[in-house]
C-alpha cells in the first residue's frame, strides 16, 4: 500500500510500505478514503518530536471497513466509520471512565514505565502506523470504530473531523467549563481553535473571541459569528479586556501549543498560557488542548528542552482560575457530535480548504506547515 512516510525534518514522501492487515482477532481493517493533515503532524514534520524516521503519519481517519477479525461483532465489512485518533482498549481503568486518551493497555511502556495513551502515527504514542495510507489497522475495532449514517460517503468532509479536531475543540470548551451565556476567548485560529469556536457557538456562548494573525483563518472565525482578534494589530490581552469591560472572558482555550510565537514568528512556549491568565476573568476556567511535550529535541527556548515554561503562576493563583489540559478523549464526544453533524446542527467542514490525492501529501505538508494563505485544512483522499 502507499503511505505518507516521515524521512526527517520537513521531508515526507508517499512510499510503498507493507500492507496493513488483521493482526489480532479484535482488529478491523479500514480502506481509508479521507485522512486529514493536523497541526499535531506539523510538530512531528518539523522534527520537534522524536517521531521515528520511516514512520507513517495520519491520525484523523475515515473510511470503509474492508475486513474484520474473528472476534469483531458489531462492525461489518462495508460499514463507513470515523476512527478516533486515540487507540483505546475499552476495558482498562481509564477507558472505563471515558478517558480513552489515557488507555493503560495500548500505551507504549518503553516511552516511560507508567505511560498511558496511544494513537496512530504519533510521537511517543506507540508503534501504531498512521492512516495517511490506503489501509489502516484499527485495534479493538468494535470499540474504536464509530459507525456513520447512510450519508457518510457524501459528507465525509464533515464526519472526518470526528476523528480528532471537532471533539478536541469541544473538549477545550469542556475543560474550560463553558456554560451557555458565557464569553470565551480562544487562542489559535487553526483547525482546532476554529472547532473550539464552532463548539462554543453551538453551546450558546454569548461571545466567542478568536485570536490569531492569519487573515484567512480569522475570516473563517468571523464566518461562524465569532469575533476575530488580530494580535498583529495590538495586544490580544488588551483587545479581550476592552471587549469584556476590563473584566476578562469567562473562559479561555489554548489551541496553539508549545510552538506558540509572536506575530513576528519568534517562539515563546509560554506566550498563550500567560496571555490566557491575563485575559480570563478572576475565577474563570482555562482549557488547554494545544500540545505541550515533555521534551523538545530542537527547542527555540532552552528551558523548553525539558518541556518547562515560565508560567505566571502567581497571577493564576491570585485570580483563582482553574485549568484543564491534555489530549482529547475522542470517544467521550464523537457519538453526539456525529449526531449534531447528521442533523445539520454542526458543519465542521467549513474549515476545509483543500481535498487532494494522497500523492500530493508532500506539497500539502509544505503549504500547511508554512500556514500559507488559504491552506486552512487539508483532507487527503487516498481512494481518489
Ligand atoms: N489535545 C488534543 O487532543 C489535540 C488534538 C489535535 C490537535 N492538538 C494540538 O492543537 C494545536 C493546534 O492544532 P491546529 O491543527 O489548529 O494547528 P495549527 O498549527 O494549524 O494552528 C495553530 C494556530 O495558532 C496560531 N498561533 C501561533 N501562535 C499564536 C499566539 N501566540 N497567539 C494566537 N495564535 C497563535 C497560528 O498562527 C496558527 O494559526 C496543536 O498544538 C496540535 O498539536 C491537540
Ligand atoms: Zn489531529
Ligand atoms: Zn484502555
Amino acid at each position: 500500500m502507499r503511505a505518507v512516510v516521515y524521512n526527517g525534518p520537513r521531508d515526507v514522501a508517499v512510499q510503498d510500505v507493507p500492507d496493513a492487515r488483521i493482526e489480532r482477532p479484535t482488529d478491523v481493517l479500514v480502506r481509508i478514503t479521507s485522512t486529514n493533515i493536523c497541526g499535531s503532524d506539523l510538530h512531528m514534520y518539523e522534527g520537534r518530536t522524536d517521531f521515528p524516521r520511516g514512520g507513517v503519519f495520519g491520525h484523523e481517519n475515515l473510511g470503509q471497513v474492508a475486513e474484520v477479525g474473528d472476534a469483531v461483532d458489531r462492525v461489518k465489512a462495508g460499514d463507513w466509520v470515523a476512527i478516533p485518533f486515540n487507540i483505546g482498549c475499552g476495558f482498562c481503568k481509564n477507558c472505563e471512565r471515558g478517558l480513552s486518551a489515557f488507555c493503560l493497555t495500548t500505551a507504549d511502556r518503553s516511552v516511560m514505565p507508567n505511560m498511558a495513551g496511544a494513537a496512530y502515527g504519533f510521537a511517543d504514542m506507540g508503534p501504531y502506523r498512521g492512516g495517511q495510507a490506503d489501509l489502516l489497522r484499527v485495534p479493538y475495532g468494535d470499540y474504536n470504530c464509530l459507525k456513520l449514517p447512510p450519508d457518510a460517503e457524501e459528507r465525509q468532509n464533515d464526519y472526518v473531523m470526528l476523528a480528532d479536531i471537532f471533539p478536541t475543540g469541544w473538549h477545550a470548551t469542556e475543560l474550560a467549563g463553558l456554560r451557555p451565556g458565557e464569553s470565551i476567548v480562544i487562542y489559535g485560529a487553526g483547525p482546532v481553535g476554529l472547532m473550539a469556536a464552532h463548539a462554543a457557538m453551538i453551546k450558546g456562548a454569548c461571545m466567542v473571541m478568536v485570536v490569531d494573525r492569519h487573515p484567512d483563518r480569522l475570516r473563517l472565525a468571523g464566518s461562524i459569528g465569532a469575533l476575530p482578534i488580530d494580535d498583529s494589530k495590538g495586544s490580544a490581552v488588551d483587545q479581550v479586556l476592552e471587549l469584556t469591560n476590563g473584566i476578562g472572558a469567562d473562559r479561555g482555550c489554548e489551541c496553539v501549543g508549545y510552538q506558540a510565537h509572536d506575530p513576528q514568528g519568534h517562539e515563546h512556549p509560554n506566550m498563550t498560557m500567560n496571555d490566557l491568565v491575563k485575559s480570563v476573568k478572576f475565577t474563570g476556567g482555562i482549557g488547554v488542548v494545544g500540545v505541550f511535550t515533555p521534551q523538545d529535541p530542537a527547542p527555540q527556548d532552552p528551558l523548553y528542552k525539558q518541556g518547562e515554561i515560565v508560567f505566571d503562576h502567581g497571577l493564576f493563583w491570585f485570580k483563582g482560575q482553574t485549568i484543564g489540559v491534555g489530549q482529547c478523549n475522542v470517544k467521550a464526544y464523537n457519538r453526539p457530535l456525529r449526531d449534531l453533524i447528521s442533523t445539520g446542527r454542526a458543519k465542521p467542514s467549513f474549515i476545509v480548504s483543500h481535498e487532494l490525492p494522497l500523492g500530493e501529501a508532500p506539497t500539502a505538508y509544505r503549504h500547511f506547515d508554512a500556514r500559507d494563505d488559504g491552506w486552512t485544512k487539508v483532507i487527503l483522499k487516498p481512494a481518489a
